[in-house]
């Protein structure tokens, strides 16, 4: 028999650098019911050069839904209770595709990417010193990260594209638009859409007029007519055409890190999160003030919950490197089966011994957005052995965040009593306590972690046109937390990471030099 008294449910795909997942919550609740997660392969091609197949993306979205409604059905959760279905995504990742076949045209060229480098040395230097315009309209610093030199690359060097710009048969997309128009339709009448959040990622949208920007797209060379319709990061934007959820509404949308601020009800002024993923991310929420920082972090747009909705901005702080590491251990080097194990090896020698690992594998982004940087670890002896090299790389993502942190601290003024963090890496707690040791704060972490779906599944519930999700903070209040108290004194935490910051500036100007 199938169980009836659960109200209307909520899905969400939360398509991340490294896994794909769609989970199901119970929008009178935000209980997670069942979910579905996909490890995605990542192409290096070249060094520096990070891929990932579009078509591989989309098909892990489809495998996560079907499964999980297979999921549900198990557990004799009747499908037709999902109402709405919400999109969050790893964001500035770019790709190009024809809109008559749904055919990619390149590879997605994913955030971490560093093959623009040069690109940006030489837009950098049209830039005049006193004008510049480009950080005032995006908030963002001209970077490798970002999708306007991903796509200016892209329409220079891949033949297929410009041909298919000149026939007018080309469609740009960070992954939420690829995975809206794909899910909608595709070439039968997909929708080209992206939300206001993935769009001030790209460095072509206005985050004052929340339009895309005639004179960036002009510095960029990018031509307008390729680039997705904007919108709010909560309403219809269409409804799926294919698979076990056909014809429910698309109706969220958000870019990952924007997703986890709504997900840990971040909604008010001065409210932070740290989300612990592929990378890191610390965004703070500025109410509908736009704010500059004069300390190495981005303004960018929080989220615009429906069309007539005010538009929220956000400080972040972005660490490109961190889940990544233990990745990298495991791939790369091979000293780990398994991403989980990290916790174990650190465990068995609870310290460093003084080995400090820099994984600087994309440059490094806050607080220093300097791409000559390449990874280091140092301070070897005889004595290091794996374990210490996994310590010093969680100690590594800790030492980032206490970086983007007292940046953060100083832009805002009033610096945060406490921590909330997300992701993945939450799970694992010698990462937490040794978090909560390096900023001398509290760390809180809700114990449903997965706050990015959460979020883009609350956006979606609350559309107009669904309205089965309600925004109201005290319908959450119940969230259960735990807390991680610095447990080391201040001085030995300051030594420590001061002697981090000698390391960072080893790993500066490698690539260059
Ligand atoms: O800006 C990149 C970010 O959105 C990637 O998120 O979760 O894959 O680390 P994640």
């Amino acid at each position: 028999a199938k169980k009836a008294v659960l109200g209307p449910l909520v899905g969400a795909v939360d398509q991340g650098t490294s896994s794909t997942r769609f989970l199901v919550f119970n929008s009178k609740t935000a209980e997670l019911l069942s979910h579905h997660q996909v490890e995605l392969k990542q192409k290096f091609p070249k060094e520096g050069w990070v891929e990932q197949d579009p078509k591989e993306i989309l098909q892990s979205v489809y495998e996560c839904i079907e499964r999980t409604c297979e999921k549900l059905s198990q557990l004799n959760i009747d499908i037709s209770a999902i109402k709405a279905i919400g999109v969050s995504n790893q964001r500035e990742t770019t790709v190009v595709w024809d809109k008559y076949t749904g055919e990619p045209l390149y590879n997605a060229v994913v955030w971490l990417d560093l093959r623009t480098q040069g690109t940006v040395e030489t837009l950098s230097k049209r830039i005049p010193g006193n004008n510049n315009f480009v950080k005032s309209k995006t908030g963002l610093p001209l970077s490798t990260y970002f999708s306007a030199v991903k796509l200016h690359w892209i329409l220079e060097n891949v033949r297929k594209v410009k041909k298919a710009v000149e026939e007018e048969r080309a469609l740009f997309g960070t992954i939420d638009s690829w995975l809206i128009w794909s899910l909608t339709g595709g070439p039968n009448g997909g929708v080209h859409c992206t939300d206001v959040t993935n769009a001030s990622r790209t460095m072509l949208f206005n985050i004052h007029s929340l339009e895309w920007d005639v004179e960036l797209c002009e510095f960029f060379e990018i031509p307008m007519t390729i680039l997705p319709n904007i919108r709010s990061s909560s309403e219809i934007y269409g409804l799926m055409k294919a698979g076990a959820l056909e014809g429910v509404p698309l109706s969220g949308c958000l870019g990952d890190q924007s997703a986890a601020l709504v997900g840990q009800m971040c909604f008010q002024d001065g409210q932070a999160k740290n989300t612990y993923g592929t990378g890191c991310f610390l965004l703070c929420n500025t109410g509908q003030k736009c704010v500059f920082s004069d300390h190495g972090l981005l303004t960018t747009v929080a989220y615009k919950l429906g069309r007539d909705k005010p538009v929220c901005y956000a400080l972040e702080g972005s660490v490109a490197i961190a889940g990544a590491v233990v990745r990298w251990l495991r791939d790369n080097l091979g000293i780990l089966k398994s991403s989980e194990e990290i916790e174990k090896l650190a465990n068995e020698v609870g310290t460093s011994y003084g080995c400090y690992f820099v994984p600087a594998f994309s440059g490094l982004y806050a607080p220093y957005w300097e791409p000559s940087a390449r990874g280091i670890i140092c301070g070897l002896t005889q004595f290091t052995n794996k374990q210490h090299i996994a310590f010093a790389a969680l100690e590594a993502v800790c030492f980032q965040t206490r970086e983007i942190l007292d940046a953060m601290n100083k832009d805002c003024g009033i610096p945060l009593s406490h921590l909330q963090v997300d992701g993945g890496m939450t799970n694992n707690k010698i990462l937490m306590q040794l978090q909560a040791d390096i900023l001398c704060i509290p760390v809180v972490k809700p114990s449903m972690p997965e706050t990015t779906a959460l979020g883009a599944a609350m956006a979606a519930g609350a559309a107009e046109g669904v309205g089965v999700w309600s925004l109201d903070p005290e319908d959450l209040s119940a969230v259960t937390m735990e807390r991680f108290e610095p447990q080391i004194n201040e001085e030995e935490s300051e030594f420590r990471y001061a002697t981090w910051k000698k390391a960072v500036q080893k790993s500066m100007g490698w690539a260059t030099g």
